[in-house]
C-alpha cells in the first residue's frame, strides 16, 4: 500500500508523513529530497534555471517512478504536486490519497517564516502572502478534493488519521 499525503505548502506533509511512517512501519519518502536526491539539483535552482514547465513534467516522471514501484511507502508530494497532468488520477489509482487541509491564514502564519525557501514564493512581500494562497487553493482545490481522505491540519489527531486510513483500506 502506498499512502500520498497531498496539501498546500506548510500543510504539515513531511511531518506527519515521517509520523504516519513510523506508526505504521513503511518507508518514508519526501518528493521534493527524492527529486533532489534522483535529479542531483536543488529544487529551486531546478526551478530557477529551468522554469516551472520543466519542473512539472521532471516532477511527474518522479511521480511515475514511485507510483510504480513495487512496496509500501508513505510519500509526502509536493503542494502542486497533484494539480498537474493527471497525477491525482495516478496517485489514486496506486494509492491512497490524504488531503492536510489547511485554512488560508493558518498556512500564511506557517509560511511567512519561511518564505524565501520556497521557490514559488520566494520575493513576495509578506501583505501580499495570503492573497496569494487563497488564489493558489481557489485553482488547487478541485484537484486536493480529489482525495480519498480529508482531515483538517490545524490540529491534526494522529489517532483519528490512523483511523481513517485503516478504515480506508479494510
Ligand atoms: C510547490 C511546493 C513545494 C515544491 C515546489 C513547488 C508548490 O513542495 O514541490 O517548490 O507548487 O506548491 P512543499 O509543498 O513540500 O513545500
Amino acid at each position: 500500500m502506498k499512502i500520498f499525503l497531498i496539501g498546500y505548502m506548510g500543510s504539515g506533509k513531511s511531518s506527519t508523513g515521517r509520523k504516519l511512517a513510523r506508526k505504521l512501519g513503511y518507508r518514508f519518502i519526501d518528493m521534493d529530497l527524492e527529486f533532489e536526491r534522483v535529479y542531483s539539483v536543488k529544487l529551486g535552482d531546478y526551478i530557477n534555471t529551468h522554469g516551472e514547465t520543466a519542473f512539472r513534467a521532471r516532477e511527474r516522471d518522479l511521480l511515475e517512478i514511485l507510483a510504480h514501484d513495487p512496496g509500501e511507502a508513505i510519500i509526502a508530494t509536493g503542494g502542486g504536486t497533484p494539480c498537474f497532468f493527471d497525477n491525482m488520477g495516478l496517485i489514486n489509482k496506486s494509492g491512497l490519497s490524504v488531503y492536510l487541509e489547511m485554512h488560508p491564514r493558518s498556512l500564511a502564519q506557517r509560511l511567512e517564516a519561511s518564505l524565501n525557501e520556497r521557490p514559488l514564493l520566494k520575493g513576495l512581500k509578506d501583505e501580499d502572502l495570503l492573497g496569494k494562497i487563497e488564489k493558489h487553493l481557489e485553482e488547487r482545490r478541485p484537484f486536493y478534493n480529489k482525495a480519498n481522505i480529508k482531515i483538517k491540519g490545524e490540529s491534526l489527531d494522529m489517532e483519528e488519521l490512523v483511523r481513517k486510513i485503516k478504515d480506508n483500506i479494510a
